[in-house]
């Protein structure tokens, strides 16, 4: 069994990933600073079931500030979560996208580099292609938002600390992850909310953008695979994306169905730096590391439709 650190722990995805960890038998430490881009409550939900765990130990740590060195030694892998998630508060909050997603970056990179750990798994974005994201990991990267740029630039720092220092990563970029515990900020979460409540949900666009949602089960194996297959892992970028690629007039659709409840629906033009389509070929994921997703869109939003009723 192995010991681990999770950054971001207290978020969406981390808190999934520190559970599928500690149900491998393995020991986790997670670190969170409970940035207020969406409230501290949540997060602290999130982190419940974790705190009970005798193998996970929590860390209330800001990583453009903290002390990391003593956080990562003993690690056999650091799985890189934390970051300012959310294409819009990009624009008007853009240095706090910059330090965390950036120098926080930085700063984890060092103290790997001084800890010589033997992987550090990096999770980055769809939203470093640009406006369309369909293609291979070879794609031309031309990010669309000042949050795609902050994370194509902490890609960019794993592979100067791997050119130079022999760092060892693993990239893996997500498509659009949902699933319970999704951000309150994102598109489902709202449009759940909205249908529950019988209140506007505000499509941007004209609905027929398309997503590859990746269900959150299925990105947290995607990067135990990443740790597990660490071999064919090393110095390789991966895209992670669900099996199904749906327009959000027809997830729109499908919530319906879900919840029973109408959308009542207001349109609005685009916003600057949203994605128009999203394909994610994960051919190299399934190849290399065996990467298959499991839950079909059906099943994962009636799981999240299933959490979010739970959680009110
Ligand atoms: N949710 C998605 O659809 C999606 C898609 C692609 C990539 N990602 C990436 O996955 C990762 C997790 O995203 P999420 O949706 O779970 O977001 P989240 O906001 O729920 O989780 C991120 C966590 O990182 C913490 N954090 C941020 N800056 C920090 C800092 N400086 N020090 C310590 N902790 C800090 C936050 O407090 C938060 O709890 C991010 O790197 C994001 O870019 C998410």
């Amino acid at each position: 069994m192995s010991h681990y650190l999770v950054t971001g722990a207290a978020g969406f995805i981390g808190s999934h990933l520190c559970e599928a960890l500690l149900a491998r038998g393995h020991s986790v430490a997670g670190l969170d600073a409970f940035i207020p881009y969406y409230p501290r409550a949540a997060k602290e939900k999130n982190l419940a079931g974790l705190r009970a765990q005798p193998r996970f130990a929590f860390h209330e740590a800001d990583l453009r500030t903290a002390d990391l060195a003593a956080l990562v030694a003993g690690s056999e892998a650091v799985f890189h979560l934390a970051a300012m998630p959310g294409l819009m508060k990009s624009w008007t909050d853009f240095q706090l996208y910059e330090t965390c997603n950036i120098s926080g970056t930085q700063r984890l990179l060092e103290a790997a580099r001084a800890a010589r750990i033997r992987q550090f798994i990096h999770i980055s974005t769809s939203s470093v292609y640009g406006k369309e994201a369909t293609q291979g990991e070879d794609a031309p990267l031309q990010p669309f938002s000042p949050y795609g740029i902050t994370k194509l630039a902490a890609e960019q720092l794993c592979r100067a600390y791997a050119a130079n220092f022999g760092l060892p990563f693993t990239i893996l970029r997500y498509f659009s992850v949902y699933g319970p515990r999704q951000r309150p900020d994102m598109g489902y979460h709202k449009l759940i909310n909205d249908l529950a409540r019988g209140e506007v949900f505000t499509v941007f666009g004209d609905g027929e953008q398309t997503r590859s949602n990746t269900y959150v089960g299925d990105a947290v194996a995607a990067a135990l695979l990443a740790a597990e297959k660490r071999e064919v892992a090393l110095g390789e970028t991966f895209n992670i994306g669900g099996g199904e690629i749906v327009t959000l007039n027809r997830v729109i659709g499908m919530l319906e169905e879900l919840t029973g409840c109408k959308a009542r629906l207001e349109r609005q033009p685009a916003r600057p730096g949203d994605q128009r389509h999203t394909a994610a070929n994960t051919e190299k994921a399934r190849r290399v590391l065996g990467y298959n997703p499991a839950t079909s869109l059906a099943a994962g939003l009636q799981a999240q439709v299933v959490w979010q009723r739970a959680s009110g």
